[in-house]
């Protein structure tokens, strides 16, 4: 098992966010974690990055492993370092007064020597995001917020990472853009066997993409599947895809 998280429970100062949540994600497969506005998806992706305070919770009880270790005393730039995992942050960390080229480079940072890999996978992404490839000279405070988007998941790929977290690429995008950036990912998981946990508060979209999923709600996970199983699942259909 690539990762395997058990019975975690973190904490914001005395609020619990996590009540003993377990779930695991196997090599190349696309799993999603659904759930509505405060169920505790945030809390999980930022517990998993190993970020800390103040944006993130404590871990107070249960275990993260990675390939069969604890890394719940690694650091984050270790992660990314080893390339063992990076997560596309909610909202848009992009810097704005870079151009879209430049900061596709900048998340190179751990990659050096690996020239031939990063200008790869430059052609990945611009493949992926042709708009990027289109406004690669481009200030990229000036994109649109779905190009944003795309320039956050092009940095993570950048990275040179086999397993991506993302934390609801949909949010802010139109249909067709949010499918596109779908598209984007299924592709990276069949071409690039790259491993995908992605959160989402869009039910009908993830459960569409993805392999397998696991449905939060407030702090605990209250159903698990294949998607098939799970937008079968009458409550699940009922609370999350709209009856
Ligand atoms: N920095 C923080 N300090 C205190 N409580 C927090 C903090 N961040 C989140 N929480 C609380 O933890 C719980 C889980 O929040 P979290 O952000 O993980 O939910 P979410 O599933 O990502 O929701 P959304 O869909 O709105 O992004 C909520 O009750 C929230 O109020
Ligand atoms: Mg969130």
């Amino acid at each position: 098992m690539l990762l395997e998280v058990k019975n975690l429970k973190v904490n914001y100062g005395n609020i619990e966010a996590l009540h003993g949540v377990s779930f695991c994600v196997d090599k190349g497969e696309i799993v999603t974690l659904i759930g509505a506005n405060g169920a505790g998806k945030t809390s999980t992706l930022l517990s998993l990055a190993r970020l800390g305070k103040p944006e993130a919770p404590s871990v107070a009880e249960g275990d993260i492993l990675y390939e069969g270790k604890s890394i719940l005393s690694t650091e984050p730039h270790t992660l990314i370092q080893k390339k063992m995992m990076v997560l596309v942050p909610e909202g848009r960390h992009i810097f704005g007064n870079l151009s879209v080229k430049e900061n596709l480079e900048m998340a190179t940072y751990a990659r050096k020597g690996d020239e031939a890999g990063i200008s790869e996978d430059i052609d990945l992404v611009f493949s992926l995001f042709p708009r990027l490839e289109e406004r690669k000279k481009q200030r990229s405070e000036l994109l649109s917020g779905g190009e944003q988007q795309m320039l956050a998941v092009g940095r993570a790929l950048m990275t040179g990472a086999s397993f991506i977290m993302l934390d609801e690429p949909s949010m802010g995008l139109a249909p067709l853009l949010m499918y596109d950036m779908f598209r984007a990912l299924k592709r990276l998981n069949q071409q690039r066997n790259m491993t995908i946990l992605v959160v989402e508060q869009n039910a009908k979209v993830a459960l569409e993409f993805a392999s397998r999923g696991y449905v939060l709600d407030t702090g605990e996970v209250i159903a698990e599947g294949t998607c098939a199983e799970l937008a079968a699942n009458p409550r699940v259909k009922k609370a999350y895809l709209g009856g």
